[in-house]
């Protein structure tokens, strides 16, 4: 059995599939997750799949008491930190609710991780950290900037672990920053579960496409891209989840302290919504029938990664299709039409 690792709302759609590759790369996990945004029958579907009981505590990051009844009873090589709340049109509106829980939330997480020596830390950073690109593709070095509380919570936590790595040089400090991820689980048994109508792409295509939802809105046709729609770095979501095992893995390589390190995590190819409605069409053999509509305020035309650190510092690199992505989106929509509320 290898290091045992604190996984901070691993009940999430990302959360989910990490654990199980985690599992599967021989990780001993602990999740902890208030439940904001997932469920109980996430973890139960973990526990299926792994094939044993998953350990799951129920808790706030904000709870220092909590989380130190966590570490107090487990020895952590380290914390992969997803708990966060993701909605860019909420946090316009409820902006404080997001700092709290995404920058306070993460400062009492490191303060406890402090006290109890537990240095190595992985973070679900975004590529909306690069707001709009001045060159594509994007490599680590862009300039970041943002422009809505959540992507403000994101770079907030950034510079957090940038000033935390200076201030003591034993941190190892990596913030992964996601593109664009979609799909689900091979199994259909687990993927992701929007509360409400959908914010992003491919959750509301799989929707129209399973009859929930009535048509789809493409926000802008005048972009300049191949075919004047947005253009996207989809990744599927269990590429991103060996991401982060290859994270650990490097950590438990490391002789010296690697200090902040921010990755990207990305296939380094852009799909436009035109292609990806297209693909989805022909996985799902369903016809996704949409409008165009105005631009979405806050949008960019085009956003792909440089996946080259990735892969020479970790040794990893995104493996799976839009293709792929589309059919396992579909698998699990169809087999889940209501997602998790399985009543
Ligand atoms: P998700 O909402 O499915 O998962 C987040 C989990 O964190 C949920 O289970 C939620 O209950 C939990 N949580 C939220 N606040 C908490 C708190 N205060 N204490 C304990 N648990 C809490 O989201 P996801 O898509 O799995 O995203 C995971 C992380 O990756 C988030 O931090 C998100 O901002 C980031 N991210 C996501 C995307 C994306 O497109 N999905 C892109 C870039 C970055
Ligand atoms: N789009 C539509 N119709 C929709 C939804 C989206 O046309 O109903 C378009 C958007 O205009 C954009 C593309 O599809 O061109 C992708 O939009 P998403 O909302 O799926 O994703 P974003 O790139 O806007 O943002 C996502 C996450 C952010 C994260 C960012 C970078 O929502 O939280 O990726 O990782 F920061």
């Amino acid at each position: 059995m290898k290091n045992k690792i604190l996984v901070t709302g691993g009940a999430g759609y990302i959360g989910t599939h990490t654990c199980i590759a985690l599992h599967e790369a021989g990780y001993e996990i602990v999740v902890y997750d208030n439940l904001s945004n997932s469920s109980r029958e996430a973890i139960n579907r973990i526990s299926a799949l792994i094939g044993q009981p998953i350990e799951f505590i129920e808790g706030d990051i904000r709870d220092a008491e909590m989380l130190r009844q966590v570490f107090l009873s487990h020895h952590f090589f380290g914390v992969i930190h997803f708990a966060g709340l993701k909605a860019v049109g909420e946090s316009v509106a409820k902006p404080l609710l997001y700092y709290n829980n995404n920058v306070s939330g993460t400062i009492t997480l490191l303060e406890v991780m402090a006290e109890y020596d537990v240095k190595n830390f992985v973070f679900s950073s975004s590529a909306t950290v690069y707001g709009d690109p001045e060159i594509l593709p994007i490599d680590e070095s862009s300039s970041r900037s943002c422009t809505n509380p959540y992507g403000q919570s994101k770079l907030a936590v950034e510079h957090i672990l940038e000033d935390l790595a200076v201030s003591d040089t034993r941190w190892n400090l990596i913030p992964l920053r996601y593109f664009n991820p979609v799909g689900a689980h091979p199994s259909g048994q687990i993927g992701e579960d929007p509360n409400d109508i959908p914010n992003n792409l491919m959750p509301y295509i799989s929707q129209v496409a399973v009859g929930k939802l009535p048509k789809l809105s493409i926000f802008g046709n005048d972009y300049p891209t191949i075919d004047g729609t947005g253009v996207r770095d989809f990744i599927h979501v269990t590429d991103l989840a060996q991401g982060h095992v290859a994270a650990l893995n490097y950590l438990e390589r490391q002789v010296a302290p690697v200090g902040f390190l921010p990755i990207n995590l990305g296939t380094g190819k852009g799909t436009s919504v035109l292609e990806l409605v297209s693909a989805f069409s022909d996985v799902s053999g369903q016809t996704i029938p949409y409008q165009f509509t105005d631009r979405r305020a806050g949008d960019i035309a085009s956003c792909y990664s440089s996946a080259d650190k990735a892969k020479v510092l970790l040794g990893w690199q995104a493996k799976l299709s839009i293709t792929d992505m589309c059919q396992d989106t579909w698998h699990w929509q169809s087999m889940n039409p209501n997602g998790y509320n399985v009543t």
